[in-house]
């Protein structure tokens, strides 16, 4: 199928390292000329007049989960509708964190499962990250396939829930991923000091769901934190992706290991920047049961400032969706059995735009930095995605920074039946967003098709492109 020619006139381009007034052809699916001035595209081109706005490299998501079992519940986003409303927000591409599958399964088991749930579904491009459940010998010699043959080149691993590794399986995962070129993310949280604060909480009778965060304090996070950093150092400096940080103490181990050279970068999401523990205490705390939970205010700023120094890297959204009216209700009276997580895939780069740039906390090249550049570099996926160079896919957004928009759950176009951010206030909104130079989202209005997102092979890791 042909897409047509586009080309975009009058905007300011943006990338990760400048701005500038040019035009922008976007010919079968690529970015296919930037010029001052263009004069030779097809008849019949569509000519964007983009005066005052933004364009930017489309978003680039690299944390979510749809259409995940979580044991208790299933994520009620799938790849039609979270993708849709990845879309409708500024988002390209996405990099799903698949869930685990049958106990003792075979590392390709949950790759082929989720080849399925994509295929036919994802209206934008995606990959997933390949998800390690336990750790054998076959597990460590078929991580080759995945990353050689499938183009999987990261890897989750957990040190909670119920497939956590231990320290033996993380060490021998983290060295096997560095042999093969491969990037380990992990989800840190110290299981064994949730679990006992989870005992003493219910012995106590403690259980609505403002416990939730009691039970998972942010020294648990930074604990985990430090030690992944320090095994990933004993298995020769293997790259270390640290995935949704919530607080200062993780952040300074992570600026310590940076500043000591180390292969490690790490990734925040905007309800840890933008929303803080007080909303445990309201009616509808299950809403914000995720983990790592919501922190004290005063980790918020933190966390801006490891954007700002660049302590952070990324901004993902960690888009894990169950219903306040139905799913979340298992938790009201036990926050043990509440589904974790929180949708956010179609907020997340509006709401960077407005607090980060529009506040004036970042630049507009800081932004894209944050959410298509370095989230293209870090997972094999640069320079098809996560830039404005002529050869690249047409994946683009265009902001419009001065339009003024209150965030409803009502214009989203996720599956859920709430935000977090109810009633935000933004200054900055995605007017349109094309995939592969077709348009797939105008003004909030969806204009996509099920199963035109591809499948992307990525790259394998390249220590030495972001140290
Ligand atoms: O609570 C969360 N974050 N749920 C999704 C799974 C994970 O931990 O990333
Ligand atoms: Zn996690
Ligand atoms: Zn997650």
């Amino acid at each position: 199928m042909t897409t047509k020619a586009t080309l975009i006139i009058n905007g300011t381009l943006v990338d990760a390292h400048q701005q500038v007034n040019k035009q922008l052809l976007m010919l079968d699916g690529k970015i296919a000329q930037i010029a001052d001035k263009i004069t030779q595209y097809p008849s019949g081109t569509q000519i964007i007049d983009a005066k005052g706005m933004h364009v930017m490299p489309g978003g680039i998501d690299v944390h979510t989960h749809f259409n995940i079992d979580v044991g208790i519940s299933r994520s009620c986003d799938d790849f039609y509708t979270g993708t849709r409303s990845a879309a409708c927000g500024g988002t390209t591409t996405i990099i799903d964190h698949m869930g685990f599958g049958p106990r003792g399964c075979s590392l390709g088991h949950q790759l082929e499962v989720y080849k399925e749930y994509a295929k036919d579904r994802a209206v934008i491009d995606y990959s997933f990250h390949g998800v390690i459940q336990h750790v054998d010998d076959q597990v460590l010699e078929d991580m080759q396939a995945m990353v050689e043959q499938e183009g999987i080149s990261s890897f989750k691993l957990y040190l909670t829930y119920g497939y956590k590794l231990d320290d033996d399986s993380a060490l021998k995962a983290l060295t096997r991923l560095n042999e093969l070129n491969a990037l380990t993310a992990v989800h840190p949280e110290n299981d064994a000091a949730i679990a006992q604060r989870r005992a003493k909480l219910i012995k106590e009778g403690k259980t609505a769901p403002k416990y939730h965060g009691v039970s998972r304090p942010l020294e648990c996070e930074a604990e985990a934190i430090a030690r992944m950093i320090n095994l990933a150092s004993l298995a020769g400096d293997a790259p270390l992706y640290i995935v949704h940080l919530s607080n200062g103490l993780g952040l300074d181990y992570i600026r310590l290991a940076k500043n000591n050279k180390q292969a490690v970068w790490s990734e925040t999401c905007p309800q840890y920047m933008l929303l803080d523990d007080s909303l445990y205490n309201d009616i509808d705390a299950v809403k914000y049961v995720m983990s790592p939970p919501l922190r004290p205010q005063a980790e918020l700023e933190k966390l801006w400032q490891g954007v700002i120094d660049g302590s952070i890297d990324t901004i993902a959204t960690d888009h894990c969706s169950f219903t306040y009216a139905d799913q979340k209700q298992a938790g009201v009276t036990d926050f043990t059995k509440c589904p974790n997580g929180m949708p956010g895939v179609e907020t997340r780069m509006p709401l960077m735009f407005s607090e980060g740039v529009s506040k004036g906390r970042i630049s507009p090249e800081k932004f894209v930095e944050l959410t298509s550049f370095k989230p293209a570099k870090l997972f094999g996926l640069y320079p098809q995605k996560g830039c404005l160079l002529e050869g690249s896919d047409a994946d683009i957004v265009i902001f419009d920074p001065e339009q003024q928009v209150t965030i409803s759950h009502s214009m989203l176009h996720d599956n859920t039946d709430y935000t977090p951010f109810e009633n935000y206030p933004l200054t900055g909104w995605p007017v349109m967003t094309f995939s592969r130079g077709k348009l797939v989202a105008r003004n909030g209005e969806f204009l996509g098709t099920a199963g035109a997102g591809q499948f992307l092979r990525r790259k394998q890791f390249d220590k030495n492109r972001l140290k």
